[in-house]
């Protein structure tokens, strides 16, 4: 296969893996305090992007908590939020009456977490907090109350980590700003 150098799509790395794995050591201790002897934890991931960090973070937590996916769509192949929601597949797990903890990569506009924080307290879940590992505050459409968050980043747009452009860059192991010749290419 044909080797790919994307030095030349980043500006620059934002967050290094070190930090990340720092930051996320302080956040699992953190949540694996808050909600230990709770069993009735759930953590919900919001597919694709979070996999990384829910992967991250759960081998590093002290606890044991069932984990549960939810596909949705909110950015299409742009770079912007569109503002419609698009749920690609369902939790399997009947959320009533559980803890749920929302892992999730980047919190933008917010409306995604508006959306399905509403949705689960709908479906009967007991509290439903957040953990994200990066939130762009400059974006901020809809109000989110962020109780796990790993870095507040600038308004640029970001790939690694599970963060994608156009299906790509998800495998970057580190919050890498994209080179803005890349997405201006597209048509
Ligand atoms: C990203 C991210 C969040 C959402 C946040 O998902 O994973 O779910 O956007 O944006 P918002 O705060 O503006 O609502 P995306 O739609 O890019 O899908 P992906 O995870 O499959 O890449």
């Amino acid at each position: 296969m044909k080797s790919v150098d994307i030095s030349n799509d980043i500006t620059k790395i934002l967050i290094t893996r070190t930090q990340i794995d720092h930051r996320l050591d302080q956040l699992a201790a953190q949540i694996s305090h808050d909600y230990a002897g709770d069993d009735h934890l759930l953590l919900i991931s919001v597919l694709k992007g979070a996999v990384n960090t829910l992967v991250w973070l759960t081998q590093k937590m002290s606890i044991q908590a069932p984990i549960d996916f939810m596909s949705l769509s909110t950015y299409g192949s742009g770079t912007q939020s569109t503002g419609s929601i698009t749920v690609r597949s369902d939790l399997t797990t009947d959320v009533s009456g559980r803890d749920v903890l929302i892992v999730e990569d980047i919190v933008d506009t917010g409306y995604t977490l508006t959306w399905l924080t509403d949705m689960l307290k709908k479906r009967g879940a007991r509290s439903v907090k957040i953990m994200a590992l990066v939130s762009k505050p400059a974006r901020r459409t809809h109000p989110v109350d962020i109780s796990y968050l790993g870095f507040e980043i600038p308004n640029d747009f970001i790939v690694g980590c599970g963060m994608d452009y156009d299906e790509k860059y998800r495998n970057l192991d580190c919050v890498a700003v994209l080179s803005p010749s890349v997405y201006s290419k597209k048509k």
